[in-house]
């Protein structure tokens, strides 16, 4: 059996060392590090994998592409593809500053407490806070898919509506909406409203930040699901704890940062398990749902 080896792609100049010991608790053999990859020059380190073991030896080499640049790893992520033909191919995870990962965490644990399917008129409706991040805007991609309604929240209006713009390209059933979002939130506002009708509300601000406090919290009336993916306080979500975990309060069910970080990490570890053993892989974000849904 050839050890497995992950060719880890980073864009930054120092590749993530996170990423590297999540692989090796993963099952890499041999982790080869690359920092300051771009798209225009990848294309000989994906050769590099895919001449030197041919047949079922291809299964055991396998890429990762991480960063924290998102838009510059999904570039590089399509030059490796465009790199393969015929079986000529290796596994490829993507996720970049573990954007990819932490939104499907964030996704299954919404979902398994919202009816979906139920043949309701009206979609669920969801609210993501820090919604043009990368991680937001893969959990507003993944709900999208999922068939709710969305409403990406920003400071800036404008922001907003390009990723809700992004989004819809990707999720075209679906509707997607842009939120200007400002503290404190006043009622009476487009924020205000959505939060009341909201099914679903994620907090995926940058660390640190407050986006929903006590007073926001009021005009929620009937969300089944409030996730808050900031782990560093104060909260994103006022009231939730980072070890939430599906913990009930009132009508609704609270998961923190490390309540979703943990299903995060057994998505990441199954996602180099499976680009080990299926040298067709290409797991984005749908695909990590897709796997997270199988471990819940
Ligand atoms: N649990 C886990 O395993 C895990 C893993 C990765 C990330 N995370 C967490 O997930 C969250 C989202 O990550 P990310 O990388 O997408 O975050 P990010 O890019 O740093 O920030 C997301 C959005 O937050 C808004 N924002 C920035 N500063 C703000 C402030 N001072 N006040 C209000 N809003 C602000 C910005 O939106 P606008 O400027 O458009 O308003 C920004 O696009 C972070 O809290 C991160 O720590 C958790």
């Amino acid at each position: 059996m050839p050890r497995r080896v992950l060719i880890q792609l980073d864009g930054d100049t120092q590749p993530s060392t996170f990423d590297a010991i999540v692989a090796v608790d993963a099952g890499a053999d041999v982790l080869l590090q690359h920092g300051g990859v771009t798209a225009a020059g990848v294309v000989p380190l994906v050769h590099g994998a895919m001449f030197t073991r041919g047949g079922g030896g291809l299964a055991s080499t396998a890429i990762f592409v991480g960063g924290s640049d998102v838009a510059a790893a999904e570039a590089v992520a399509a030059k490796v593809q465009e790199a393969f033909f015929g079986p000529l191919r290796v596994g490829v995870l993507i996720d970049p500053s573990g954007a990819n990962t932490t939104a499907a965490a964030a996704v299954v644990s919404a979902v398994r407490h919202l009816p979906l399917g139920g043949g309701s008129a009206e979609p669920l409706a969801a609210v993501i806070l820090g919604g043009t991040g990368p991680v937001g805007q893969r959990v507003a991609r993944l709900l999208a898919g999922k068939g709710l309604s969305v409403a990406i929240a920003s400071r800036s209006l404008p922001r907003a509506e390009a990723t809700a713009r992004l989004i819809e390209k990707t999720a075209s059933s679906s509707r997607v909406a842009a939120v200007e979002a400002h503290a404190p939130i006043q009622p009476g506002t487009p924020l205000a409203k959505v939060l009341a009708e909201a099914d679903v509300i994620v907090a995926a601000g940058a660390a640190g930040a407050s986006l929903l406090d006590r007073a926001g919290r009021s005009l929620v009336e009937r969300a089944r699901v409030l996730i808050d993916l900031n782990a560093v306080p104060p909260a994103g979500i006022d009231g939730v704890l980072a070890d939430d975990k599906g913990r009930t309060e009132g009508h609704a069910v609270l998961y923190g940062a490390l309540g979703v970080g943990s299903m995060k990490m057994k998505i990441h570890r199954a996602a180099i398990e499976r680009i080990f053993t299926d040298n067709g892989a290409v797991l984005d974000a749908e695909e990590l749902l897709a796997l997270g849904e199988a471990l819940a």
